[in-house]
């Protein structure tokens, strides 16, 4: 989703903010822009990469001690200059930059139409800007009084950054449902929608809340609500390095995240998980802990990835602590009136912490009076703070759009989550805790040692690059890998797949084997085993061809296989932590062998942060 980068301070403003774009580009874009603020005002925006705006500006006058830029993923209006932002105002006094989506745009467009305005872009963010600037001209009030009556007229999401050429020391900025962090450096602030672009500089840094206005110059921060009243800032410690953000050798994000995963699942556990003492120690949990045992259903909301995740947890949940789950699409559940009974307890899951869908779903069920529990990557983000309690994943920063290690740090969390309550339930017996523990604590040990059979995966994704589609199957809690292991397909080689429980191939998906169509089998020794041989045989029968992820030793499918991935031997219950990692290999592999950029897959945005 769009990337937002801001300065105002001694430095140059246009290489902070470029550099800025840049860290945020994962994000998902299709056109860039900057707005320089000086004596003048200059824009200068393009369709396309950051490096194509910068290389069509060479020469340019890029002067500025103040300067917003923008990276763009088109909602209203095709990707092309024209729609990139900033945008001006009428008058040209005005520059602005936004995330988000202005639902009622066409109302404020006719209105402003009436009056004359006509629009040079096909954006909603134009509309709103002519909007502001209207109200200013006819009250006659500062820009910050204009915005503030302006945005209690918007319905929708953002967050919007404002220059005026007429007041160049300072940069107005406003929030709702898009994140926003400013950075404090000294005598000089930085705006970003998230710490990516800010941590080089200033690790002090301030999340701007929803419905609040930020008048920014360079040495002063002035937050307020949209009625007017000052607000302290909450100055907070990033706890991010610059090392982190970067790819540390590696071709890719998304093949370097994938690699982390020994140390990020290790994270993960650290000082948490102590088998000696037989203890998991998570402060979200040991804090409401009544409100977890005595749940009488577990809702959990998500999308995409960090909904697999759910749908996993919702096995090993029910499994342990005998508690019902039910799994719900965030996007699904915050407009169906869901029912929230007294006991529910809601468990949101996200990577970002700003997935629009889900934060909409959550503020649903805390309306109904329903006790929210986030798990959650990215530390300070929207869903944390707004949940009551919850549990980080500690996975690191994950620039790849295609979420790989924030899956399994989410599944990690969620696995102790279950634990914990089914300890303290006593819903487990001792001996099954302890060996559970244990299992748990080899994992990081377990994913290096598959992680060594990389060039064979490799090697197998040369092999099956030409393929049109795939059928990703799996059985109990290795039928979520199975969805996710399509997904990560479909999006990063962008070869159709689907996943599917391998019982249900036969109530129709086994129309479409043939010997041109791979099913991937997520395998891993199991209780499902002699059942998941026999969906083995149904596709052999029928000339497909078979690649099966499966527990090292296992000679039955490793003979009926076409081709094999070996994971280290797990626990059932944990198998997934192993199983899914293959497939995330294959599907990057894939992607690069195809020449794709497989950390900005098409059209894909890594945050979510409009409907
Ligand atoms: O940040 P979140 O975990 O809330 O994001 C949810 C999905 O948008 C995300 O998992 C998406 O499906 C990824 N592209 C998956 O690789």
């Amino acid at each position: 989703m769009c990337g937002i980068v801001a300065y105002i301070g001694p430095r140059e403003a246009y290489p902070v903010i470029m550099k800025g774009l840049k860290r945020l580009e994962y994000r998902g874009y299709d056109s860039a822009g900057v707005a320089l603020l000086e004596k003048d005002l200059r824009v200068y925006k393009k369709q396309g990469r950051v490096a194509a705006l910068e290389e069509s500006i060479i020469g340019q006058d890029l002067h500025a001690h103040t300067g917003i830029g923008h990276t763009r993923w088109a909602t209203h209006g095709e990707p092309s200059d024209r729609n990139a932002h900033p945008h001006l105002s009428a008058s040209g006094r005005l520059a602005m930059i936004h995330n988000g989506i202005i639902e009622n745009y066409t109302q404020l467009k006719k209105e402003l139409t009436k009056k004359g305005y006509s629009f040079k872009s096909d954006t909603d963010t134009e509309v709103l800007l002519n909007f502001i600037e209207d109200i200013q001209e006819n009250n006659n009030c500062s820009l910050e009084e204009s915005l503030r009556i302006a945005l209690k007229r918007v319905t929708g999401a953002y967050v919007i950054v404002l220059l005026d050429r007429n007041h160049p020391d300072t940069i107005i900025a406003a929030r709702k449902g898009s994140p926003l962090v400013i950075g404090i450096g000294k005598g000089e602030h930085f705006l970003a929608s998230d710490a990516s672009p800010i941590i080089e500089y200033t690790k002090e840094v301030v999340y701007v809340n929803d419905y609040e206005l930020a008048i920014i110059k360079c040495d002063e921060l002035i937050l307020k609500n949209l009625g007017n009243e000052k607000i302290t800032p909450f100055v907070q410690k990033l706890d991010l390095e610059l090392t982190a953000i970067e790819k540390g050798g590696y071709e890719h994000f998304m093949l370097k995240e994938i690699f982390e995963q020994p140390e990020t699942i290790f994270d993960c556990l650290r000082g948490r998980l102590d088998v000696t003492k037989g203890t998991i120690t998570m402060a979200g949990v040991q804090n409401n802990i009544d409100k977890l045992t005595n749940a009488k259903r577990i809702i959990i909301v998500a999308c995409g990835t960090s909904w697999h995740a759910g749908l996993i947890a919702e096995y090993i949940i029910e499994e342990i602590c005998r508690i019902p789950v039910e799994v719900e699409y965030a996007s699904e559940f915050r407009y169906r009136n869901p029912v929230i009974n007294h006991g529910d307890v809601i468990f949101a899951i996200s990577q970002s912490g700003e997935t629009a869908d889900t934060i909409v779903a959550i503020e649903k069920a805390k309306e109904q009076g329903a006790f929210i529990f986030g798990i959650v990557n990215v530390v300070g983000s929207s869903i944390a703070r707004i949940s009551h309690a919850g549990a980080y994943t500690h996975a690191g920063p994950e620039i790849g759009v295609a979420s790989t290690k924030a899956f399994t740090a989410q599944m990690v969390v969620l696995i102790m989550i279950a634990l914990k309550i089914a300890y303290e339930k006593q819903t487990l017996t001792e001996d099954r805790y302890i060996q559970l523990l244990t299992e748990l604590q080899a994992i990081p040990e377990k994913v290096k040692e598959l992680l060594r059979t990389s060039e064979h995966i490799r090697n197998l994704a040369l092999k099956y690059k030409n393929v049109k589609d795939a059928l990703y199957l799996g059985r109990g809690n290795n039928f979520p890998v199975a969805l996710e292991g399509a997904l990560k397909l479909k999006e990063i080689s962008y070869i159709h797949a689907e996943g599917y429980p391998a019982a249900e191939m036969k109530h129709g998906p086994i129309a479409l084997v043939d010997e041109n169509l791979p099913v991937i089998f997520s395998a891993p020794k199991s209780f499902y085993h002699e059942k998941l041989v026999s969906n083995i045989q149904e596709i052999k029968a029928r000339k497909g061809k078979v690649l099966a992820v499966i527990s090292e030793g296992d000679e039955v499918i490793e003979k009926m296989a076409d081709d094999i991935m070996t994971v280290p031997l797990a626990d059932e219950l944990i198998s997934p932590l192993l199983s899914v990692i293959p497939l995330q290999l294959f599907a990057c592999y894939l992607g690069m062998a195809k020449g794709y950029d497989v950390d900005k897959p098409r059209n894909l945005a890594k945050s979510v942060t409009v409907e």
